[in-house]
C-alpha cells in the first residue's frame, strides 16, 4: 500500500458519490484514483464534485477501472439492486471494498462472507457512516433496557429506493437483542388503510417518511407510564458520512483476513 489511501468511488455520479470524492479526496492520507458510474463523463471528476481537476473522468466498468489503477479500496455507493455484483467484482480482485449501500438481506450477508473467505479480502459494509447516527443506534439500545415500547420514525429525501432505511433495520435489531419479548399496542387494533402502523420488526413499529429536503433523520421514540423519551439524528448534510466512510476505509486496508465487518459500531 502507498502512503495515500488510494480510493475508487463507484456510484460516482450520485449525491454520495460526488459529496464523498470531494471530502476525501481533502483529506491528506485519501486520494481518489477512479471514479465509476453507469453514467459515465468525459469531464475531469474533479469539477464534477467542485474540488481540483483529478485528471479522469467517470467510466462504467469497475473490473477495468480497478486492473488500470490498481485502488487499495473501492467505495460504493450504488443502489441496492447492483451492490452484491459489485462486491463481488471487487473482491474477485483481491480488493477491499467499503460499503454504504442500503437494502441487504441476512442471505446477502451470507453470500458476501462465502466471497471474503474464497477470495481472502475484507468488505466493510455500514448501514450508517454518521458517527452521531451510531451513537444514536446505541442510546436506543440502552434505552430499551429500561424503556421497551419503541417504535421508531425515519425520514430521507424522495428518491431513496429501499424502506424502511438500513438505519432502521439495525437500530430495530440492536433493540431486539436486549429488548424483553413484548406485545406492545392495542390487542384489537386494526388498520383504517393498509399500512397505516408502519413495517413491523419482532414487534416494533417502524414508519419511512420521503419527502424532498430531507437528507436523513431518525427518531426512536419511547414511551412510558407518564413520560416519552425520543432520541434523534439528523444527518443535514452529506458531509456527516465523511468522517466514518475515512474510518473504515483506514481500517479495511490494513486488514490481510478476508472478513465481513459489519457497521461503525465495531470499530468505535
Ligand atoms: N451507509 C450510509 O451511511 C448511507 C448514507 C447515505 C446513503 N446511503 C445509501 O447509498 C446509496 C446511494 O445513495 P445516493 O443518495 O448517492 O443515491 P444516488 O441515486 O444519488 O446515486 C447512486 C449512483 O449509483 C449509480 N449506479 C447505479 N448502478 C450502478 C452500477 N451498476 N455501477 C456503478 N454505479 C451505479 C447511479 O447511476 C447513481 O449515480 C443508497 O443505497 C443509499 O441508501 C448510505
Amino acid at each position: 500500500m502507498s502512503e495515500q489511501i488510494r480510493i475508487v468511488m463507484n456510484g460516482a455520479a450520485g449525491k454520495m458519490g460526488r459529496a464523498l470524492s470531494a471530502g476525501l479526496s481533502a483529506l491528506e492520507n485519501m486520494q481518489i484514483v477512479g471514479a465509476v458510474d453507469i453514467k459515465c463523463s468525459d469531464v475531469d471528476y474533479g469539477f464534477l464534485c467542485g474540488v481540483n481537476a483529478l485528471g479522469f473522468g467517470i467510466k462504467n466498468d469497475l473490473a477495468a477501472v480497478i486492473d488500470e489503477v490498481k485502488p487499495d479500496v473501492v467505495v460504493d455507493f450504488t443502489s441496492p439492486g447492483v451492490v452484491m455484483e459489485n462486491i463481488r467484482t471487487a473482491v474477485s480482485h483481491k480488493t477491499p471494498i467499503v460499503v454504504g449501500t442500503t437494502g441487504f438481506s441476512e442471505a446477502d450477508f451470507r453470500q458476501i462472507e462465502v466471497w471474503c473467505a474464497r477470495y481472502e479480502t475484507p468488505v466493510f459494509i455500514a448501514s450508517n457512516f454518521a458517527l452521531g447516527a451510531v451513537l444514536m443506534m446505541r442510546f436506543a439500545r440502552e434505552a430499551a433496557k429500561y424503556m421497551p415500547h419503541v417504535e421508531v420514525i425515519e425520514r430521507h429525501h424522495d428518491q431513496k429506493l429501499d424502506a424502511p432505511s438500513g438505519t432502521a433495520v439495525t437500530t430495530l435489531e440492536m433493540i431486539a437483542d436486549v429488548r424483553k419479548p413484548l406485545a406492545q399496542g392495542n390487542t384489537q387494533e386494526f388498520e383504517r388503510l393498509p399500512g397505516s402502523r408502519g413495517g413491523e420488526l419482532d414487534g416494533m413499529r417502524v414508519h419511512s417518511v420521503r419527502l424532498p429536503g430531507y437528507v436523513a433523520t431518525q427518531e426512536v421514540v419511547f414511551g412510558a407510564t407518564g413520560q416519552v423519551l425520543c432520541i434523534r439524528h439528523d444527518a443535514l448534510s452529506r458531509e456527516a458520512y465523511i468522517p466514518g466512510v475515512a474510518m473504515a476505509a483506514e481500517h479495511i486496508v490494513g486488514l490481510k483476513e478476508g472478513v465481513l465487518l459489519r457497521d461503525l459500531d465495531t470499530l468505535l
